[in-house]
């Protein structure tokens, strides 16, 4: 068994299943089709599949044309688990998001395993790539494979390998970063290593899927507490009226011990804010409380209000209130110069100063209407155009995500008042205020 799949790898006859085609298993579709394998993607969301049948994306930085390549190499979109016995690794790249309790969420991962179950066969690989806690392949996955009758290790490979990608950043690629893997048996991680290794430049082995999965943690919350602390840096800094930036970037020359990184409204994306949870919630099973993490979390999760008494502050210093003041809020999505807005802290402070008596609008390129969302109120808006008379027309423009396509100068230009919760302003002007 371990013979032939490593055959089947290495001569690319062997057909890779992606199960979640959203911005992490997408592109990994691409990357293996790319090279030659043969691709099946599986999805629940039989809306995806038809717009990937049909030649189309539904992710901004992937381009049409590139998925029709991804057709002309062969590859299939569906709906129907049946098919997953017709390829011989599994990668399963769905999502992992907190609960109501802000406690993790793994109903997309065992629901997919379990759907998937009746149609694993011997001589299969099954890779998990989702975000989560330490134990989930050996202590979730591994049990649901064997209840299948087959011998992991011997008959058929587990291996977690988590994914890293930084949406809109353009210096990396699926291929030239660096993966990580762990398999349950030194055998899963073999045929784990063969298989990323036809796809990516540098794979990492690590010793058991547990520590791949603290790997991924562990990067994650290293990010979550030290935007914790730069934001925590900013509140200090402000109060002393010292500007955090120059701060930052007179910091940054240091050439080694110190990392920049940039405050801002608060944290959002899918990982950052919920990751680090799923390690709080496992580590309580062994006692040990992860105070960091809850630490960085509520110095993170004030940084709306901040903004919001920031926003407040400079009206007033106008006489004016931010109940019946129009607002227009620059940037929907989580981070510059992507259309992804999950956990986007600018719904936040929209719905917050909406609820304080504002009127809110706001401009996105990269959102042209204001979609629908699972745990948010819905605005029934479109994109503002920044035009001279639509910047002069709003009370205040903050400014929540930087986006590159936004006119910075004509904003300033035209701008009654400006609250920057970026730093996108370098020089201090009346009418412009950092948050
Ligand atoms: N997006 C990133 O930059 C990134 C980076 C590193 C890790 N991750 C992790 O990767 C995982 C996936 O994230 P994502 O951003 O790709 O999520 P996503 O929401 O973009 O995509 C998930 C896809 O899975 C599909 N899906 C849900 N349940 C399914 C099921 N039972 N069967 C088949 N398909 C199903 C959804 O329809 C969706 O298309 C998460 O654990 C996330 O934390 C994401």
């Amino acid at each position: 068994m371990l013979t032939d799949l490593l055959q089947k790898i290495d001569d690319r006859t062997a057909t890779i299943g992606i199960v979640g085609l959203g911005y992490v298993g997408l592109p990994l579709a691409l990357r293996f089709a790319e090279v030659g394998y043969k691709i099946i993607g599986f999805d629940i969301d039989p809306d995806k599949v038809g717009q990937l049948m049909a030649g189309q994306s539904y992710i901004e930085h992937i381009s049409p044309p590139s998925i029709e390549r991804l057709l002309a190499s062969g590859f299939e979109a569906t709906t129907d688990y049946a098919r997953a016995t017709d390829a011989d690794a599994l990668i399963l790249c769905v999502p992992t998001p907190l609960d109501k309790h802000r406690e993790p969420d793994l109903s997309y991962v065992l629901n997919t395993t379990d759907a998937l179950v009746p149609y694993l066969r011997p001589g299969q690989l099954l890779s998990l790539e989702s975000t989560t806690y330490p134990g989930t392949t050996d202590e979730a996955l591994l049990p649901r494979v064997q209840s299948r009758g087959l011998e992991v290790g011997k008959d058929f490979f587990l291996v977690y390998s988590p994914e890293r990608e930084d949406p809109g950043n353009t210096k990396f690629t699926t291929q030239t970063i660096p993966k990580v893997c762990g398999g349950v048996t030194p055998s899963c991680l073999k045929v784990g290593v063969a298989l990323y290794s036809g796809v990516i430049d540098r794979v990492v082995p690590v010793s058991s899927t547990r520590a791949a999965e603290l790997t991924k943690l562990l990067e994650n919350i290293h990010r979550a507490v030290n935007i914790g602390l730069v934001n925590e840096m900013k509140i200090v800094a402000d109060k002393m009226d010292i500007d955090i930036y120059e701060v930052i970037r007179a910091a940054a020359t240091k050439p080694f011990g110190f990392v920049p990184y940039y405050p801002g409204p608060g944290l959002g994306g899918h990982c950052i804010p919920i990751d680090p949870f799923y390690l709080t919630w496992k580590a309580r099973e062994y006692g040990v409380n992860t105070r960091f993490i809850e630490l960085a979390g509520e110095v993170n999760s004030a940084m709306p209000d901040f903004v919001i008494g920031k926003v407040v502050g400079a009206l007033n210093n106008r006489r004016k209130s931010l109940n019946g003041s129009r607002i227009l809020v620059l940037g929907l999505a989580y981070k510059k110069n992507v259309d992804d807005m999950r956990e986007s802290p600018s719904v936040v402070l929209m719905e917050r100063m909406e609820n304080l008596g504002a009127t809110i609008a706001y401009s996105d390129p990269h959102i042209p209407v204001f979609p629908q969302l699972r745990d948010h109120r819905h605005f029934d808006l479109t994109s503002v155009e920044l035009t001279p008379e639509n910047i002069a027309g709003f009370d205040c423009v903050l400014i929540a995500t930087d986006h590159d396509r936004f006119n910075y100068d004509l904003i300033k230009q035209h701008a009654q008042l400006i609250v920057d919760s970026r730093g996108r302003y370098l020089d201090p002007a009346d009418h412009i205020v950092r948050s």
